[in-house]
């Protein structure tokens, strides 16, 4: 999320307070909201909405390297989930996910892109996107 200062640019731009994006960044909040669905989870002001999901970042060769969430609930339904992380000054704060197993923006936008790890436990929300160059471009720079 672009950000400056206390109120993020994105901050601004949501409350009618000057056009702060630019049209890439613009593109960008437009596939975040659509065809990305990525507000499907990353909402509101921190852009988080505290819950647990898997996006399969935990699953490798086949099997689970973490429990994740099932370890502290014992809920089937969150084998491998993690908490929704804020996207705040998300550009600053690589590498990316619970294992750090990402490096940059871009590397993040091809996971979902590509529909994240598929595995038995997969959120619904989770899915391929198949964003083209230009997509991914505006998505990276908006975040
Ligand atoms: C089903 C819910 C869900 C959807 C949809 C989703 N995310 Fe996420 N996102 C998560 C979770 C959960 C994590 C943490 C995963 C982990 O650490 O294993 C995460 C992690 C991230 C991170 C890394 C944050 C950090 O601090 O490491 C970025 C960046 C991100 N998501 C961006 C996106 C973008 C862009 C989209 C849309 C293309 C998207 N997310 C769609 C749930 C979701």
């Amino acid at each position: 999320m672009p950000a400056a200062g206390g109120e993020s640019r994105f901050g601004r731009y949501a409350a009618g307070r000057g056009a702060s994006l630019n049209a890439l960044e613009k593109a960008g909040l437009q596939l975040f909201r659509g065809k990305g669905g990525c507000n499907a989870c990353h909402i509101g002001p921190n852009f988080t909405d505290q819950q647990f999901h898997n996006t399969g970042v935990a699953w490798r060769d086949g099997r689970l390297a973490d429990e994740g969430r099932f370890a502290v609930s014992g809920n089937p339904r969150d084998h491998s989930a993690f908490k929704t992380p804020t996207l705040r000054e998300i550009a600053r704060t690589a590498p990316y996910m619970h294992d750090g197993g990402l490096a940059t923006l871009e590397d993040v936008v091809e996971f979902y892109s590509e529909g994240g790890h598929p595995n038995p436990n997969l959120d619904p929300e989770i899915r391929p996107r198949h964003f083209t160059a230009e997509e991914k471009r505006g998505l990276a720079a908006f975040l």
